[in-house]
């Protein structure tokens, strides 16, 4: 039997069996609520800063209180980390709900005034040679930002969820590429995608797609290396007739694609400029690590 987790609720870290949020959490009812996904790679929180950040400016965006500061974040994350003996190897969700509404119903008046936070961690090894995915257009779409911004990282996962239903019985589908409300590409259920097609590097502007942290890593790294790197609008027939595909996220880091709509993507093969950004994405890794940081 595994070691039951340790999880940080509020402002204490109990194990597993007793971490509870009330069912009149509004994250609960209503899916109001924020979060992180985050990798803890040599006992540091890889780009910790561009998370918090993040997580400040959805709250900002949805005009949630968050419980702690900057400090009381790394602090809540180390004694988690720690009463789970985790130093490499782990994945973290940190969650931020605006906490247990007085009654049931949607207005943000019945929650407190400061919200709740969960910490998460769990061990999950990244894959040292990730299997490459095979995708399947939802019929789904990503919202416009007149509808939910793509910006907000918030905890309301159903368009996701039901993008992933559709290929729920089909076993050769590993997960969705997902468009935007007018047919372009937005990007897969949960990560980022980039094409590839004669040594140009694009993926699509940010309005109906996270604003990914390792997308930005990415990004960044693939101008560096000298790759045309671009953000534009991207259609299917841009993904279909692509050299290669790949998709990124902080879990998964960069992960290739070889299948999409039933079409090969390139050669069918992973490609040599995900593999080169794969080891510069690593490389940076292990420079950040290596950094004296707090976390
Ligand atoms: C919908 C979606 N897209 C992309 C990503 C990847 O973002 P990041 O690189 O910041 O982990 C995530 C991660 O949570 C996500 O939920």
């Amino acid at each position: 039997m595994p070691e039951p987790l340790k999880i940080f609720v509020g402002d204490a870290v109990v194990p597993e069996h007793e971490a509870r949020v009330s069912v009149f959490d509004a994250g609960f009812q209503s899916g109001d609520a924020i979060w992180e996904g985050l990798r803890v790679y040599g006992g540091r929180v890889l780009k910790l800063d561009a998370h918090l950040r993040r997580l400040e400016e959805s709250a900002h965006a949805l005009r949630i209180r968050l419980p702690y500061d900057r400090d009381g974040f790394v602090d809540a994350i180390r004694r988690t980390l720690d009463a789970n003996g985790f130093v490499d190897d782990t994945h973290l969700r940190l969650m931020v709900t605006r906490g247990s509404r007085s009654t049931s119903g949607m207005d943000p008046r019945n929650a407190p005034e400061v919200g709740t936070l969960v910490v998460i961690a769990e061990r999950k090894p990244v894959d040292a040679e990730p299997a490459p995915q095979r995708l399947r257009t939802a019929s789904i779409r990503r919202p416009h930002p007149q509808v939910v911004d793509a910006s907000i990282h918030h905890a309301n996962q159903l368009n996701s969820i039901l993008a992933r239903l559709e290929v729920l019985d089909e076993p050769e589908v590993d997960a969705t590429l997902m468009l935007d409300a007018f047919g372009y590409v937005a990007e897969a259920d949960t990560a980022n995608l980039f094409c590839v097609s004669d040594g140009a590097v694009s993926t699509p502007f940010a309005t109906s797609c996270l604003h990914g942290i390792t997308r930005g890593s990415v990004l960044a790294i693939s101008a560096a290396a000298g790759y045309p790197t671009t953000e534009r609008q991207l259609t299917l027939f841009d993904v279909y007739n692509a050299d290669e595909v790949f998709v990124t996220g902080t879990v998964c880091e960069l992960v290739p694609v070889t299948v999409v709509d039933g079409r090969r993507i390139g050669t069918g093969s992973p490609g040599p400029v995900w593999r080169d950004l794969l080891e510069r994405y690593r490389d940076e890794v292990r420079a950040d690590v290596a950094r004296d940081t707090e976390l």
